[in-house]
């Protein structure tokens, strides 16, 4: 650990609750492997959010992470913010400036990180999302910049799929995208589906405790899968990776997701790159430590 002085930077996490986030582990871990002076805490903030960032800015904390429940709300509080975490609609890393905090989502860059270090590209690609909720709406955002051709909603809230295929859509309209088919469905209408697609689990099913749930169970859903992302992270498997598998799919989880949001963020905060090689003796360290799944 580097020594702590009158030069050591503050940075941490504010979300409700947060005392068991793995986030002080990760930023910590690496402030020691860098050799950076810096510290990082997590802020239980019960409500308020938009004064304990103004607190935050006052006291010169250098950057913060947002969890939930405030990733939405933190936006009102920022002087700036990222093109894509504003379309997105939700912000995880807050950068100090002159003026304030600019906001971004990691989440995404940890996301399309983890893809690519899997050799999976969206472009061209037929997608389907399972949820429609904050991370349904990244994901989905991700995939029409990245150049997916068609995106399929499945949620069990039919105007919840619908409303966030129209902001899809309308953003592809804007940008002046390359045509993307976008469409909302209800859960059984999977049959509905062609083959040769890639699946982003973007709903809490099969989440700790409860993991032998899944929004789906037939075997037919899954033979039209050639990749499948949940974004859950624990369990390691879930059972939406299990039939994946079955069906001789590719299943990905999201704890690579979660090491390289809190990379892209400390990136941002020390304007460094962090080397593959640095990063892959933090994912060994953590599984030594036990706080991820080897
Ligand atoms: P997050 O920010 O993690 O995406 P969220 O915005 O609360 O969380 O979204 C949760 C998603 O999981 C939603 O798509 C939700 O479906 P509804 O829109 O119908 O609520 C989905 N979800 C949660 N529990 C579910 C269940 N038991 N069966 C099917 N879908 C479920």
């Amino acid at each position: 650990m580097c020594k702590i002085d009158g030069n050591t930077s503050v940075y941490g996490l504010i979300g409700y609750p947060v005392r068991h986030t793995l986030s002080p582990a990760i930023h910590n871990r690496l402030a020691a492997m860098t050799k950076i002076s810096s510290v990082y805490l997590p802020f239980e903030v019960a409500g308020e959010v938009e004064s304990a960032v103004r607190g935050a800015f006052l006291l010169g904390i250098q950057g913060l992470n947002v969890t939930v429940p405030y990733k939405n709300t933190v936006i009102s509080a920022l002087s700036a913010i990222d093109p894509e975490a504003e379309r997105i609609g939700a912000v995880n890393t807050l950068v100090k400036t002159q003026n304030g905090y600019k906001g971004y989502n990691t989440d995404v860059i940890g996301l399309r990180r983890e893809l690519k270090e899997a050799g999976v590209s969206l472009f061209g690609k037929k997608i389907v999302i399972l949820g429609a909720g904050g991370a349904a709406r990244a994901t989905a955002m991700m995939c029409a910049a990245d150049g997916a051709a068609e995106i399929y909603f499945l949620n069990r809230s039919y105007e919840k799929a619908v409303s966030l295929a129209e902001a899809v859509h309308q953003y592809t309209a804007d940008e002046h995208r390359h045509e993307v088919i976008v469409r909302a469905h209800r859960i059984e209408e999977y049959h509905k589906l062609q083959n040769e697609l890639i699946a982003f689990q973007c709903t809490s099913v099969g989440l700790y405790p409860n993991v032998n749930e899944v929004v789906i169970s037939d075997s037919n859903f899954y033979k039209k899968l050639d990749i499948a992302v949940d974004l859950i992270y624990r369990p390691k498997q879930t059972r939406f990776m299990e039939l994946v598998k079955q069906e001789g799919g590719v299943a990905l989880n999201g704890s690579k997701m979660l090491i390289y949001q809190a990379v892209a963020a400390y990136e941002l905060w020390n304007h460094i790159e962090l080397s593959e090689e640095l990063i892959g003796e933090l994912i060994n360290a953590l599984h030594g430590e036990g706080l991820i799944d080897g």
